[in-house]
């Protein structure tokens, strides 16, 4: 039998060119899925198709705002955080009127409680009428639509500076507990949106959502600060509040989680969403995430992360210097957020973003 004829694979026959040009040669299909056929650079090379294929986008929808408020006339800058000020309560109308007219969701407060009202029970802290729950009514009077959150943890509060009550040297869990529901029925009094539980007391949360619905705040929501790593990035807001005296040379190592741990980090959330956490959040932000994509994998919740403090000061700070363009590295760490997965970004840098994605 005649050996069947060999034939040229109908790919590799020259194509024929344009009478007077060579013949195209084609090459031997090899190489599928490799340069020199694919070059990643091809979607980069415009700008229309970089946008056309851009995964995340950062809006102004994915911001909250945390603002400092002390209890004296004017403001005041934070000397670690350029670009920061303390505000009066007799300002945050005006401020926050701007944030929300840019379209900011929400604001988150922190008050710097002056010294002679803190105490080592932090009894402040469910006054109806403390800086807080003042600035809270003040906001929600002048802006009723925007979002309003607070921290529910007593450092503010205590004279140590812990986010707990003290018993020879020890946090006490329990008798937190305890404090805490007061201070969240004050806050939801006065008219708060959204808690965040920020102290790291087991079994918060489950408290918390039985003391606001037993008070007939059911729509009061929880966003647990449910993976609060025990991170020297958080030295600038310590200034701001005036904490930091208060602490000294103490940490915060026995209720906040070690740095080391990852899958300790799911467990706390996986926690706080049984008792009845309605988001939950990461902190501090950029060292932190492969812990905001573990979440927001393993829970699919909506996920905060809080760029905090330190983050914002370690970028302002070069930037001042002319080390870092201020502005692009400002949007770069945030889109990294949204690309870990992160639903919303607390951030200092919220006003100035929203202008600058106003601006286009
Ligand atoms: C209070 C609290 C802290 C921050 C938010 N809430 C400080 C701390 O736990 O010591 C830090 C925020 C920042 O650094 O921007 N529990």
């Amino acid at each position: 039998m005649a050996p069947p004829q060999s034939r040229k694979p109908h790919l590799l026959r020259p194509v024929e060119a344009p009478a007077g040009k060579p013949a195209v040669e084609l090459r031997a299909p090899t190489g599928h899925g490799q340069f020199p056929r694919v070059r990643m650079r091809r979607n980069r090379a415009d700008d229309w198709t970089r946008r056309l294929v851009a995964e995340n986008r950062l809006t102004v929808d994915d911001l909250l705002w945390p603002i400092f408020v002390h209890d004296r006339d004017g403001r005041e800058d934070v000397a670690s955080m350029p670009g920061v000020q303390r505000l009066s309560i007799a300002e945050l109308g005006d401020a926050v009127g701007e944030a929300a007219e840019l379209g900011i969701p929400a604001v988150a407060l922190f008050p710097v409680v002056p010294g002679e009202r803190k105490t080592e029970a932090a009894e402040e802290c469910w006054n109806p009428d403390n800086l807080c729950n003042r600035a809270i009514r003040a906001i929600k009077r002048a802006v009723p639509d925007v979002g309003v959150v607070c921290d529910v943890a007593l450092d503010p509060y205590t004279s140590h500076g812990h986010d707990g009550l003290i018993e020879d040297g020890r946090i006490l869990n329990d008798e937190t507990l305890e404090v805490l529901c007061r201070q969240a029925l004050a806050e939801a009094e006065a008219g708060v949106d959204i808690v965040a539980p920020s102290d790291m007391m087991d079994g918060r949360i489950g408290c918390l959502r039985d003391a606001l619905d037993a008070a007939g705040h059911q729509q009061v929501r929880l966003l647990a600060y449910a993976a609060k790593y025990a991170s020297a990035f958080y030295g600038p807001f310590r200034d701001a509040v005036g904490s930091k005296s208060a602490l000294g040379k103490g940490d915060k190592r026995t209720y906040q989680m070690d740095p080391a741990n990852g899958d300790e980090a799911l467990r706390e959330c996986a926690l706080d969403i049984a008792e009845g956490a309605d988001m939950i959040m990461i902190k501090p932000g950029m060292p932190y995430l492969d812990i905001v994509r573990r979440a927001k994998d393993a829970f699919g919740m909506p996920t905060f992360v809080y760029q905090v403090s330190g983050e914002y000061a370690m970028l302002k700070a070069a930037a001042e210097r002319g080390w870092l363009d201020g502005e692009r590295v400002m949007l770069e760490s945030l889109m990294a957020f949204k690309r870990a997965g992160a639903d919303g970004i607390l951030t200092y840098f919220a006003v100035d973003v929203a202008r600058r994605l106003k601006a286009g």
